[in-house]
């Protein structure tokens, strides 16, 4: 199943969704979400929009690490913005996260709103990305930053081979009986295969406005975090 819908496909997984992260990544998902929070360079205060939150991991993470910050977490599947709700309530974050269901390729939000905007492992899903990337640029305040992060693949001969085996036959099988779906995890390893390359993903925020693009690799490359400023 290739192109399946995104909205059901995450709303249909989101009750397993954090436990097969954090299985098929071998908890490392929980390290790169720190990496990704503490790239962020404004200070303390501000607003910041996480897109495609999900069930609010990164931005939790973001209101833990910087006390004085608010953050808007946004996603259009209502099964992961609940799952996310309810994380965010019992940690005693809920004044200072606002879930809200919303497509990240029409933003509600009105132009240089953000001090930064994040977005992680949900621009893959985005077919729309020039224009999403568009809406992230408008929302943002100028000198603001973007982070985005996604899967990528590690580069070193042997240690690619055998991630590749790993991504392509092993995380499919295992994740598609987990998830009881049949598809999510086939989909993911294909999504994947089909994201940019990294040059052409940095000419496309290029070409949406921002500056200064960064790339840094996460556990030699299987996680790729973009950086850059509006
Ligand atoms: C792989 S999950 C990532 C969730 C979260 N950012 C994390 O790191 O765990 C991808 C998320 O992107 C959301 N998503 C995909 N396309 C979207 C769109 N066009 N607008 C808003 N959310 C979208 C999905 O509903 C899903 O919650």
């Amino acid at each position: 199943m290739k192109n399946p819908d995104i909205k059901s496909m995450f709303d249909t997984i989101a009750g397993g969704y954090d436990f097969q992260n954090r299985f098929l990544s071998l908890w490392i998902d929980m390290w790169w979400r720190k990496r990704m929070v503490n790239s962020l360079e404004q200070n303390n205060a501000g607003l910041i929009l996480d897109m495609a939150t999900g069930t609010a991991e990164i931005a939790m993470k973001i209101a833990q690490r910087r006390p004085r910050t608010k953050v808007f977490g946004g996603d259009f599947s209502p099964n992961m913005l609940r799952i996310g709700m309810r994380k965010v309530q019992k940690r005693g974050l809920a004044n200072r996260i606002k879930m809200f269901i919303a497509d990240a390729r029409r933003l509600p939000f009105r132009e240089a709103q953000f001090d930064a905007v994040t977005i992680a492992f949900g621009i893959r899903n985005i077919k729309e990305r020039e224009k999403t990337l568009k809406e992230f640029y408008t929302v943002l305040k100028p000198g603001g930053q973007i982070i985005i992060m996604e899967f990528g693949f590690p580069r070193a001969p042997l240690v690619g081979r055998l991630y590749q085996f790993y991504f392509n036959r092993i995380l499919p099988r295992v994740g598609d009986t987990i998830s009881r779906t049949g598809y999510a995890y086939t989909y993911l390893a294909d999504s994947v295969h089909a994201f940019p390359k990294e040059k052409v993903f940095v000419k496309m925020m290029e070409e949406a406005g921002f500056r200064g693009v960064r790339i840094r690799k996460l556990t030699l490359g299987i996680a790729v975090l973009f950086t850059a400023e509006k």
